[in-house]
Formats: C-alpha cells, sequence, structure tokens
C-alpha cells in the first residue's frame, strides 16, 4: 500500500513511520509511506500557504492552491483516495481502518490553522476525526490513521492473529491476557488459562471479552447484541 502525507512538519511524522512495526512494513515495502512538505507547491515567495480569513475574524486561513497543486502533482489521475483530517470529520473507528486498508494508495492531508478554505474539502474523498477533541492540527491523527491502517495490511504483523483478535475487531472488546508469573502479590493468574483445555479457554476468553465489554462500553455492548439479533 502506498501512503502519501501532505504536512507542513514532515519532522512529525517521518521519525514515527520509521521505528517498529511501521519502520519494518517500510522496509519491507508492504507500506510505502511518503511525506511531503506541501509549503513546496506554496507560489507566494515566503512560502506561505495561510492567509487572512474572508469577511474577517481570528486566526489564519489554510489557502487551496498549494493542497491542489500538491494533489495534482502527486496524484494528477485522481488514483488515490484522498483522506482529509479535521475535527469535523466521520469519527474514526477500527471498521473504517479496516476499509482504509483496502485501498491501494491513500493521501493524508494534515491540516495545521485554524480553519483551512472550504473549497479544499471539494478535492478529498472522507474526511476523518480520530476524536472530539481539538489537535494543534492535523499529524497526530495522521500518524494515529497510518499505525491503526499499515497494522492491517498483511505482513504487517509477526502474527497474523493477533489483528484478528484485536479489540473492535468484532465489535468486542478483547479478553484480558496473563503471562508469567503464575502469581504476583498474591494476584493469580485464572486457573482456566493453565488447564490446557483449549475449548475451555475459548469460551472463557469469549465470556471475558463479552463481560468486559458490557461494564466498559455498554455502547459497543448494545450494538454488538443488535448486531446477534438481541441474544446473549
Ligand atoms: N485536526 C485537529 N483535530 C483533529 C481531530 N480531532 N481529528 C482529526 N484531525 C484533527
Amino acid at each position: 500500500m502506498r501512503i502519501d502525507v501532505l504536512t507542513l512538519f514532515p519532522g512529525m511524522i517521518e521519525p514515527v513511520v520509521s521505528e517498529s512495526i511501521l519502520g519494518r512494513a517500510r522496509e519491507t515495502e508492504i507500506a510505502e509511506i511518503q511525506v511531503h512538505d506541501f509549503r513546496q507547491y506554496s507560489e507566494d515567495k515566503h512560502r506561505r500557504v495561510d492567509d487572512y480569513p474572508y469577511g474577517g475574524g481570528a486566526g489564519m486561513v489554510l489557502r487551496v492552491e498549494p493542497v491542489v497543486k500538491a494533489l495534482r502533482n502527486l496524484d494528477a489521475d485522481n488514483s488515490a483516495l484522498r483522506v482529509l483530517l479535521s475535527p469535523q470529520g466521520i469519527p474514526y473507528s477500527q471498521s473504517r481502518a479496516r476499509t482504509l486498508a483496502k485501498n491501494d494508495w491513500i493521501i493524508i492531508l494534515c491540516g495545521h490553522y485554524e480553519g483551512f478554505d472550504e473549497r479544499i474539502r471539494d478535492y478529498f474523498d472522507v474526511e476523518i476525526s480520530i476524536g472530539d477533541y481539538v489537535l494543534t492540527g492535523g499529524e497526530l491523527a495522521a500518524l494515529v490513521v497510518i499505525d491503526s491502517v499499515v497494522r492491517l495490511l498483511p505482513g504487517a504483523l509477526n502474527n497474523e492473529q493477533s489483528a484478528a483478535e484485536d479489540s473492535f475487531t468484532d465489535g468486542l472488546l478483547e479478553y484480558p491476557h496473563y503471562t508469567r508469573p503464575r502469581v504476583f502479590e498474591g494476584r493469580k493468574v485464572p486457573d482456566v488459562l493453565l488447564s490446557g483445555d483449549h475449548a475451555r479457554i475459548a469460551s472463557w476468553r469469549r465470556e471475558q471479552a463479552l463481560k468486559r465489554t458490557k461494564e466498559r462500553r455498554p455502547d459497543l455492548y448494545e450494538a454488538y447484541l443488535k448486531r446477534r439479533g438481541g441474544s446473549d
């Protein structure tokens, strides 16, 4: 998969996508991630990409030209899925990550001003928010999107199972995990996990996932029951 990131702060993106699972996915060409400073597309002699808002008001507004120039330069035939990050976008979720991961190519724009020219929206296919809070810019949001998408690409994780069993994959939170020691400061590993009985372990894990989701995320639990036709 190819991912291009348009940002004014490449230094916020590059080090993160060079580490750990993202770094390995790049090295093994599972993900080709390119970070572009779209200031280079500014026609302004000072390379400014923002301007005063028409109608007045506080703050500067990201201009449409450098963004569209960057898009045309990267993707003249409009082949990529173009993703705009903003707090006004549709809420991001695991299922949205799965949908994005099906694309061969995505281009992500990180806004970094109090706002951007409304016409920028016309050049994007989807606008995503990573949550109901305002970040100083789209860079951290882009990293959240990239990380959650790349780990779903075949071969990105060592163990294919681990993405399949993630929290949210079936709309539930994940069951609890334990490793050695068997007892730590009086806290014991549940006996069932030491039983060697794989069917019992699987059913315990399922129960725990349901219990945990019901307690912590009643919204997800209700949605799960609805999908299942109200049983459970
Ligand atoms: N840019 C600023 N805040 C954001 C958010 N919550 N999601 C996506 N992009 C953003």
